[in-house]
Formats: structure tokens, C-alpha cells, sequence
């Protein structure tokens, strides 16, 4: 007997939005139902592409379509208060990252998502990405010989016009590169090692030309198993970039995130065959409907979410009292 399709809403007709849809159509056993946006005009575009149901109002879609999975896709300072409101109605959640603004939220979205039995997937994209992938099984090889270090850059001029304003607002977005792209670098540094980051050393500029938040970072951290790592952001003027080193003892990998995968045995380096996969949110969503069949956890819950915002509050400590911070 097949399986009952699955309805799923997405919250958030911005710019994510598309590829939750494009995944939710790609997946065997989902269907897209209904999109919700404080700005109509945005989600009656999404309504008429895919052919489902526009409203203004994220609470009177879930209470009217009533559905199974519901995808949050909203600024981060309503990440809570949707998803809790949707895990009353028993939605399962794909709930983009970062989580939450702060570990007490997400220990009450825990909490909401346990009273009500659902399954929930957090959007940290970088467990989906081939490359990624693919880097993970050669260290899992031990090919490499053992794991030494990891050196994390991205570059990207941040404070671009289009950028909207809820991104730069502390109070709405948590903080800037640190949050919105750091938090990829940390889940990709955790994810790759299979170790969650222990104790972090911070330093942090606010030199942007819009909002309150952090404009650039540079961050050591110190992995359960003892690897240490870096994270240098800026979101400031200069050359896009965003590359991954991981240093072992017998070679390097570099991953060019969203283009790439490279290694060294010790000479330059050399472009790597990627075995191809499904788009990262085409695995996000079959992991989380995998998930919801069997009442497993999803290959990234909320608990691992959580772990993401803590290690994200270290690094604003330590910024702010300029001494090493253990991630509580
Ligand atoms: N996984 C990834 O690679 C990835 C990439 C981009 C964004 N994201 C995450 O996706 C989320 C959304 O980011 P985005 O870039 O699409 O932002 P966005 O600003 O483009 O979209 C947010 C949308 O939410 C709408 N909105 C605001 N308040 C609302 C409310 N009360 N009710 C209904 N709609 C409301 C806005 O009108 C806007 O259309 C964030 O958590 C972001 O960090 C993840």
C-alpha cells in the first residue's frame, strides 16, 4: 500500500523560499499546499507558480489547511513563535537555520516539538551539499591519516542594497555574518569532524554600514576531540570568497563551498570527481519525510540546532569580555 502523500506548507515567501518549494515538488510523497507572507504580493507569486493557496497570515493557514509538515522560511526572531504555533497544530517542522535567536528559545521550541510528537528538521543546508558529502566520506577513509586542523574563510560584501533590513537588526536576526553565515561554518566544522565545538576565542568588528550587527569575525574554536578550527568572516567591501581547509597528516582537502571539492597529497591542488547527488533541500526534505515514516530523529534535529546557537552565544561572550568562552 503506498504511503498518504504529505501536505506541506511553507512560511516565508522570500528569498529561500523557492527552494523549499522546488524540493517539496521534487520529492515523492510531499506536496506543497499553501504559502503564507506578511507581504501578499510575494506570496500570491509563490501561490500562482505552484498552484496552491496565498495568506497573509501564517496562523489562519495552519489553522485552515491544517497541514502535515510546515516549512518555516521567516526572519529569525519569528523562528520561535511559528514554530511553536505550528507544532500545537502537530506539524512536523523544516525550520531554517539558525534555530533560533538564543539557547532558551530553542529549548522552548524543544519543548513545544516533544509535547506535540513531531519530527523536525533544523536547515543547516551544508549536510546535504555532495561536496560536503564527499569530504566526509575520504576523512571517515582515514586516507588522509588523521584530521590536524580546519581553516574556515568566507568574504561577501554583506551589507549589499538588496540585503534586507531584518538581517542587519540585532534584536531581529541574532547578528550578523556570525549568525546568518558563521552558523554554516560551525554545523559544517561540527558535521565534518563528528565533534561538537567545545571552547571558543572571539574578536568582532561593527564596522557596517547599515544595522547594529557584527560586519566581520575571526574565531577559534576547539573541538570535543581537540581539533582546533578557524572561522574568519567579513562582510565588508573586498574579493568574494568562501573555502574550507582541512588539514590532515597526510594530504589536504578544500572545499569551495556551493562549487568544489580539491586535494593535496603535496602538490598543488587537484579538483576531485564528486559523485552527484539531489539538490541539498531535495535531501533535507527526503531525510525529514524519512523521518516522520519511521519516528526517527531527522539526520539534523532540533538538539543539534540548539548546539549551533550555543557555540554561536560563546562567540558573543568571548567578543564582548575579550576572554575564552566554553560553550554551555
Ligand atoms: N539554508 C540556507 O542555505 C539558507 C539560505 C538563505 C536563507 N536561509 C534562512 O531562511 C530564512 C529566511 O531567509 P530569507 O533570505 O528567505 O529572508 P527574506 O527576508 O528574503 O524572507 C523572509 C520573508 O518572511 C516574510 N515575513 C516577515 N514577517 C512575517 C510574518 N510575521 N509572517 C509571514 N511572513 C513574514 C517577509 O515578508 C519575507 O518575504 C532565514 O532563517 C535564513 O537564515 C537559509
Amino acid at each position: 500500500m503506498s504511503e498518504k502523500e504529505l501536505r506541506v506548507a511553507v512560511i516565508g515567501a522570500g528569498a529561500i523560499a523557492g527552494n523549499h518549494f522546488e524540493a517539496i515538488q521534487a520529492t515523492a510523497g510531499l506536496r506543497a499546499c499553501a504559502v503564507a507572507d506578511i507581504d501578499q504580493d510575494r506570496a500570491d507569486e509563490l501561490a500562482g507558480r505552484y498552484g496552491i493557496n496565498s495568506y497573509q497570515d501564517y496562523r489562519e493557514l495552519i489553522e485552515r489547511e491544517r497541514p502535515d509538515v510546515v516549512a518555516i522560511a521567516l526572519p529569525h526572531y519569528l523562528h520561535k513563535e511559528a514554530a511553536i504555533f505550528a507544532a500545537g497544530f502537530g506539524c512536523h517542522l523544516m525550520l531554517e537555520k539558525p534555530m533560533a535567536l538564543s539557547v532558551s528559545e530553542c529549548d522552548e521550541i524543544i519543548r513545544a516539538a516533544v509535547a506535540a510528537n513531531i519530527r523536525m528538521l533544523i536547515g543547516h543546508t551544508q549536510h546535504y551539499m555532495a561536496d560536503n558529502l564527499h569530504a566526509k566520506r575520504i576523512l571517515r577513509s582515514g586516507d588522509l591519516g588523521r584530521l590536524v586542523m580546519i581553516h574556515d574563510v568566507r568574504h561577501m560584501n554583506y551589507y549589499r542594497p538588496s540585503r534586507p533590513d531584518w538581517f542587519l537588526e540585532k534584536a531581529k536576526s541574532g547578528g550578523g555574518v556570525l549568525a546568518n553565515l558563521g552558523t554554516h561554518s560551525i554545523d559544517k566544522i561540527q558535521w565534518l569532524t563528528g565533534s561538537a565545538v567545545r571552547k571558543v576565542n572571539a574578536s568582532i568588528s561593527h564596522y557596517g554600514n547599515r544595522g547594529d550587527v557584527e560586519g566581520g569575525g575571526m574565531v577559534y574554536l576547539e573541538l570535543a576531540n581537540g581539533v582546533p578550527a578557524t572561522v574568519v568572516q567579513s562582510g565588508y567591501i573586498g574579493a568574494a570568497r568562501n573555502e574550507t581547509e582541512i588539514i590532515c597528516t597526510k594530504g589536504m582537502l578544500k572545499l569551495i563551498t556551493g562549487d568544489s571539492l580539491w586535494i593535496s597529497r603535496g602538490g598543488p591542488y587537484e579538483r576531485l570527481e564528486v559523485p552527484e547527488t539531489a539538490t541539498p533541500f531535495e535531501l533535507q526534505y527526503a531525510d525529514l519525510l524519512e523521518a516522520i515514516r519511521t519516528g526517527s530523529e531527522s539526520g539534523c534535529p532540533a538538539s543539534y540546532g540548539r548546539e549551533v546557537i550555543a557555540v554561536l552565544e560563546a562567540v558573543y561572550r568571548s567578543a564582548a569580555s575579550g576572554t575564552v568562552q566554553l560553550v554551555l
